[in-house]
Parts: C-alpha cells; structure tokens; sequence
C-alpha cells in the first residue's frame, strides 16, 4: 500500500511538472511578454521600422539589434527616448513623444526575459 502511494504521488508530480514546462514552451513561441511588447513596437516603430514585425521571440533573438536577456545591451533597448541609457545617438521613437515609463518597461522585460 505505502509502494502505491508513493507511486500516485510521483505520478501526481509528474503531472505538475508537465503542466509546467507546457506553459513555459507556449511562451516561448509568442509569449505574453512578446504580445504586449509587440503592440508598443507596431503603434511606435514599424511606421518607420516596416521590418520591425517579427512575431517570435526566436526571430527576435536572432536579430542583431537584440541580445536576449540583457536589455540593457541590446540597441533595440538602448536608443529608447527617457529610459537612462545615453547613446549619443537619435533615441526613439523619432520625432515623437517617449514611450511611457510602463511601456519602457515591459520592451525592457521582454527582452530580460528572451
Ligand atoms: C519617425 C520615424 C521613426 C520612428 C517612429 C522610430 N524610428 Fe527608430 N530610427 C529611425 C531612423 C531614421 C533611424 C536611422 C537613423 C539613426 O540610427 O538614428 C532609426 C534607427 C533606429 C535604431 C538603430 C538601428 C540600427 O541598425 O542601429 C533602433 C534600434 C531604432 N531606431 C528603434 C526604434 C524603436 C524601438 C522605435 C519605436 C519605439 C522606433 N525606432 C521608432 C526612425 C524612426
């Protein structure tokens, strides 16, 4: 009997931790992190940035303006209006108002958590 309880207990385990790493690949596929950061990017970049239209993380990754998981050293994060990084160079979005601090935000998580 104990044998069978801990059988359905690593069983049950087992299960959670599937549930788990489903979730965690779902995300990063098109993660909600990449969804919010997409509406910023598509109302305030591709206007300019027609080639701003990625739709994965993985294409995100792969693309030389991001270094996954360092916002703070990827250009994409760098050259935004307001968020304490001084490029030297034109920040973003041109010739429009900063991004909201909430807005800066979650481009920085994002691309934290790529
Ligand atoms: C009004 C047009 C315009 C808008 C809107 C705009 N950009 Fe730009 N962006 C430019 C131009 C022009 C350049 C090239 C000149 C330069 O680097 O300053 C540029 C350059 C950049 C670069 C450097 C690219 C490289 O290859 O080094 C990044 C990164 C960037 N923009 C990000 C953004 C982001 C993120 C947004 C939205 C929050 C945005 N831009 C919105 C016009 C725009």
């Amino acid at each position: 009997m104990k044998r069978l309880l801990a059988l359905m207990l690593l069983l049950s385990g087992c299960g959670n931790v599937n549930t788990l790493n489903s979730v965690s690949g779902d995300a990063g596929v098109y993660s909600s992190d990449l969804s919010a950061a997409r509406q910023i990017i598509v109302s305030k970049c591709v206007s300019c940035h027609s080639d701003y239209a990625f739709t994965t993380d993985a294409d995100w990754s792969a693309d030389p303006l991001i270094v996954p998981g360092s916002a703070n050293d990827s250009t994409f994060f760098r050259r935004l209006k307001d968020n304490g990084v001084d490029t030297s160079q034109a920040d973003m979005p041109l010739a429009a108002a900063p991004l909201s601090l909430s807005e800066i935000q979650t481009i920085q998580n994002w691309i934290n958590d790529l």
